[in-house]
């Protein structure tokens, strides 16, 4: 397969998706990043890796890194995450409130931003800096030591926080955020300001398409059975209310952001990263679930 030839491919055919979708805007400094950009780079257990147009660029990797605060918080912890996160499709909006008193405090998944709090809540419950553990795990899987957060980003969503404030102390009343609230939104927004590339991400998901284990570090990251949970929970959570859809054109375990990025795992083959700033409804990168489904069908790589 000429992975090089596809990449170029989709970059031109993907122009007249430009335009259709919206940059976010909801945190004040995303808004500013140049809407066209486009990036897709591919990782092979091999070493092998393959990009194309923007790739090589940092972007706000935003909610992909709910995906690594999972990875982290059930490596240390194991299954004990399930005690404070469902693993349901919530069918809303990725920060929505509306399930979440009706249902005790418990966030119908780790993706969403209430489950994504109950599980960074859970990683800071561990002895040692968050923020420096997130980064060094970031910039181990990456391969890169100048990966960081970007303060600008992190300190315009800590300002503009008010919903994922409202649903920590929602859960704190019912006993399933046990940090201080403050400080458990100002890790939450630093995690989220995360910048990496397309090449950093793909590297960084390859364990997640190869039962755990790490070709580039020859080494396990999680074990096999949580790699298929993760896997799980991503093709079923991972790109929120638009899942099934998603599923439906793409057919892969993926994970995407409002910077714009999309991670998404071939099981047995390789990670891929996509980055296209301009959103669809759901809060996902339309050109960049466009490429994902033109790469699926051109080089049938689909788990289905
Ligand atoms: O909590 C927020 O709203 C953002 N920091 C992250 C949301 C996000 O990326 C949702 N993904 N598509």
């Amino acid at each position: 397969m000429d992975y090089q030839a596809v990449l170029d491919y989709i970059r031109e055919a993907v122009e007249p998706a430009f335009g259709k979708g919206r940059v976010a805007d909801y945190i004040p400094a995303l808004a500013s990043v140049p809407p066209r950009k486009f990036g897709m780079a591919i990782q092979l257990p091999d070493g092998r890796n393959f990009t194309t147009g923007d790739a090589a660029e940092p972007f706000s990797i935003q909610s992909i890194s709910k995906l690594f605060v999972l990875q982290l918080v059930m490596s240390h912890l194991g299954d004990m995450v399930w005690t404070r996160v469902g693993k349901e499709p919530s069918g809303d909006r990725f920060n929505s409130m509306i399930k979440l008193e009706m249902e005790h405090g418990v966030p119908r998944n780790p993706f969403i931003n209430p489950g994504a709090l109950a599980t960074l809540d859970l990683l800071m419950s561990l002895k040692g800096d968050t923020k420096q553990r997130l980064r060094d795990y970031l910039r181990y899987l990456s391969m890169n030591d100048t990966v960081q957060a970007d303060p600008v980003v992190a300190q315009s969503e800590f300002e503009h926080a008010h919903l994922n404030r409202a649903m920590a102390h929602l859960m704190k009343g019912y006993d399933n955020i046990h940090m201080d609230v403050d400080e458990l939104m100002e890790t939450y927004c630093h995690q989220c300001a995360m910048t990496m590339s397309c090449v950093d991400l793909a590297r960084a998901g390859l364990p997640l398409a190869m039962g755990g284990y790490s070709p580039l570090h020859e080494e396990s990251v999680i074990s096999t059975s949580q790699a298929k949970r993760i896997n799980a929970v991503m093709l079923t959570c991972g790109t929120y209310d638009s899942v099934g859809s998603f599923a439906y054109r793409v057919g892969l375990p993926a994970k995407s952001g409002v910077g714009g990025g999309i991670l998404a795992v071939v099981p047995g083959k390789m990670s891929i990263c996509v980055w296209a700033p301009e959103l669809d409804a759901f809060g996902n990168s339309y050109v960049g679930a466009a490429a994902l489904e033109m790469f699926t069908s051109l080089t049938h790589t689909s788990i289905f």
